[in-house]
């Protein structure tokens, strides 16, 4: 016993992996083994001489289980340890430089926008793109022989002759959505509404397609100097400058009352924009203090509650921040300008990070 013993101990210890230590436990203690066979031979024993084999027999049998286990766990943790070294990899290296693709810019900046609304407060709504005749426009105080609808250059929805179905057109800004967000959520109320926007118009500076962003706050004693801060406070942080300096312009809109048109203080450098210096303005925005029937349309009590609201094209915002001077070229979609002109998917524009980098 102690021969077998010592043979398979040493064995064991040696093998070299899990199908020679398979192989061991089958010869030893498998139903056909050298200990098994022994055990089987205990029945032909005289009792004197089984007690004496029996418990050495079973000692010698837990004695090459577990060295069988621990053979097992040694092999195992060499063969991780090899794997470990082998798959090494450092997490501290930069990452891969970036895939091909990149963000729009159109995509980029509306991501801009909202985030430094969102820190302010607001949240984002959305409407159809596909809006209700009475949504686009009389909602907004924008009756039927209004000159607006003219000027808009509405693309209008065919619809049924028997006139069922009421008129819809393809939204031409999102100031609808001002509607929607109030008859869905009441008063108090701050929201931004980016969105696409459309109107039959093409040159350097209009496309057919192209993007605004709505903002509107109702609340009770809101006022200009709230809708002045807002948005002095967006153009510090949107711009990335320290000042900023904004002129309201008293202008129309059906849907504000009074209104304002607001410019930013600019420069023009070797064709780049700088922001909060120089001599020229630039228009970015139409605003203004919601017209009541607005309000009213919008399911609130212009006797309790008002509010201000604003309108920015994001593709100027766009063009103007990342100095871009040609509309058409933002939906050629041309590789090389997106390639030029995109930014890298990873980085999400936040106030902490900071709003934009180059990819
Ligand atoms: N909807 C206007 C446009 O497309 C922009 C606008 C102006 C929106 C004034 C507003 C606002 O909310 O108050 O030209």
């Amino acid at each position: 016993m102690d021969v077998l013993r010592e043979r398979y101990l040493t064995a064991i210890a040696a093998a070299p992996d899990e199908v020679a230590l398979e192989d061991l436990r089958v010869r030893a203690i498998g139903r056909k083994g050298e200990v098994s066979l022994r055990m089987r031979e205990l029945g032909r024993m005289t009792p004197d001489e089984r007690k004496v084999a029996g418990p050495k027999l079973n000692a010698l049998k837990e004695e090459i289980t577990s060295a069988l286990a621990a053979r097992k766990a040694a092999l195992e943790d060499a063969s991780l340890d090899e794997r470990l070294k082998a798959e090494w990899l450092d997490v501290t290296l930069p990452a891969r430089s970036r895939s091909a693709g990149t963000v729009h810019p159109v995509s980029q900046v509306t991501e801009e926008v909202t985030a430094v609304f969102a820190d302010m407060g607001f949240t984002v709504a959305e409407g159809p793109q596909v809006e209700s005749d009475w949504h686009n426009f009389d909602a907004l105080n924008i009756p039927a022989e209004h000159p607006t609808r003219t000027e808009m250059d509405t693309f209008y929805m065919s619809h049924a002759a028997d006139q069922t179905d009421p008129p819809h057109v393809l939204r031409t800004h999102t100031s609808p959505v001002q509607i929607r967000a109030m008859n869905r959520f009441g008063a108090p109320l701050r929201v931004i509404c980016p969105g696409r926007v459309y109107r039959a118009d093409y040159d350097q500076t209009h496309t057919p397609m192209f993007h605004q962003i709505e903002g509107l706050a109702v609340d009770v004693d809101i006022s200009m100097a709230n809708l002045k801060w807002c948005l002095e406070e967006f153009c510090r942080a949107f711009f990335e400058v320290d000042q900023v300096e904004l002129r309201f312009r008293a202008s129309h809109f059906p849907f504000t009352e009074p209104s304002a048109e607001v410019d930013l203080r600019c420069s023009w450098e070797d064709g780049r924009l700088k922001v909060g210096e120089g001599d020229s303005w630039m228009e970015i925005l139409g605003s203004g203090m919601v017209h009541p029937k607005v309000l009213k349309a919008g399911g609130i009590d212009p006797d309790k509650w008002q509010g201000f609201a604003f309108g920015i094209g994001i593709d100027r915002l766009a063009m103007l921040k990342y100095g871009m001077p040609d509309l058409r070229a933002f939906f050629d979609g041309d590789l090389r300008w997106l390639k030029h002109y995109g930014f890298a998917a990873l980085d999400v524009p936040g106030l902490h990070g900071g709003l934009s980098r180059p990819a």
